[in-house]
């Protein structure tokens, strides 16, 4: 059946940023928010704004904005709103829930992660190695840049106790076989640790049917406020010492990982933001998307070389490219003067781009549910007349 085509142009009428002739192709770093996260962050520094747990109607009322956001992030993810805890990154909660994780590892076990993940998936438990004697292997690359299982399987081991892989590759788009990748982390008796970050504002996400033990991502990448969010199974919940305050509540269970007072106003726009994704769809904004990708690769200019998945299948529309003689650097900055945001560099994927070779990292070019065909077709031109013999970067 198609899915309902998404009528582009009343979205984006939606967010405010959008009105500025800049092409924001920068969403993998970041995307724009609609009125309605606006609205809820602003609503809640203007008649909210509290502390927790007081007598008083203000705090009652922040009360209410912690739990709705446990119960959007339960509705998100697919689990129950105690197995939810929020903090101001992915980064930060990785290394904390990493932290905690390791308090029941002893040395010589042994961490799988992968070449495809953002250091944030990777840095934590180089560390946690570091500190605790722990072995950690990374997983190999296929040639256009999909997790090899033959080697994961090779490197799994009667020692593994964590599979931390992403969900999809923030550099070259890879979307990978979560439940696959689970499976294999748990015949070895290992954790499935989860990186949804770039995946979030792809697709949707259900922890339990891909198999998750623990999974994070970033409201901030689907069109929420700065935050970070993090889903773990009750049972890992339950079992690990957290690094918590002793005053602190230890219920809801999510809440015991969770340090210090949150961003109660993200909170708010958080919860906006997921009741914005639910009322778009998520078939109307994977068929807008597959189409993007399909017009980008399209008439992607033959001079340019592209990393990773050639299709749109299996891939979110985030494209890694390489010019022919100019650096990542050089090319994003004249699409920025032509009014187009991309990133170039490695974007903390460093394995990924190590792996490529391309020490200066690549041009990335991402688009999410609000570009247009139109925003495709001017980036395809301009990079045409970046690349054109003797042309103007
Ligand atoms: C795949 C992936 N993982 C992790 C992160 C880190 O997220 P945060 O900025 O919330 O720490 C990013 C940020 O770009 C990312 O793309």
């Amino acid at each position: 059946m198609a899915a309902p085509a998404l009528d582009v142009a009343a979205l984006r009428r939606r967010f405010p940023a959008l009105a500025r002739p800049l092409a924001f192709l920068d969403g993998p770093g970041g995307t724009q928010v609609p009125d309605t996260v606006i609205e809820a962050v602003a609503g809640y520094l203007a008649e909210s704004n509290a502390n927790l747990g007081g007598p008083f109607a203000t705090s009652r009322e922040s009360d209410l904005v912690v739990s709705r956001a446990r119960i959007a992030a339960a509705a998100f993810l697919g689990c129950s709103p105690d197995e939810v805890g929020f903090g101001p990154n992915m980064t930060t909660l990785n290394f904390a829930l990493s932290r905690a994780a390791g308090r029941e590892l002893a040395p010589g076990d042994e961490i799988v992660a992968t070449r495809l993940d953002h250091d944030a998936n990777v840095a934590p438990w180089l560390e946690l190695a570091r500190d605790r004697d722990l072995v950690v292997r990374l997983v190999e690359l296929t040639g256009d840049c999909r997790l090899d299982l033959a080697d994961l399987e090779h490197k799994l081991s009667g020692r593994t106790r964590i599979v931390a892989f992403p969900w999809a590759s923030n550099a070259v788009g890879t979307v990978t076989d979560v439940r696959r990748v689970a499976d294999l982390a748990h015949e070895a008796g290992a954790l499935a640790w989860v990186d949804a970050v770039h995946f979030a504002p792809h697709g949707p996400i259900d922890v339990r049917a891909a198999g998750a033990d623990v999974l994070l991502c970033s409201p901030y990448k689907f069109f929420g406020p700065h935050l970070g969010l993090f889903y773990g199974r009750r049972e890992v919940l339950e079992r690990w010492r957290p690094y918590k305050v002793r005053p602190a509540d230890d219920e809801p269970i999510g809440h015991r990982f969770e340090t210090g007072t949150q961003p109660h106003e993200a909170l708010a726009g958080f919860a906006a933001a997921v009741e914005y994704v639910r009322s778009v769809g998520w078939d109307a904004i994977r068929a807008h998307e597959r189409e993007l990708s399909r017009r980008f690769l399209d008439g992607l200019p033959a001079r340019y070389r592209l990393h990773g998945p050639a299709g749109p299948d299996g891939r979110t529309p985030t494209f890694a490219l390489t010019h022919p003689t100019r650096s990542a650097w050089e090319v994003a900055k004249a699409l920025g003067e032509r009014g187009i945001a991309v990133w170039p560099g490695n974007y903390y994927a460093l394995e990924v781009m190590r792996r490529l070779g391309l020490e200066d990292g690549a041009v990335r070019v991402g688009f999410v549910h609000y570009n247009t065909a139109e925003e495709v077709e001017r980036v395809l031109v301009e990079l045409d007349d970046l690349a054109a013999p003797g042309g103007a970067a």
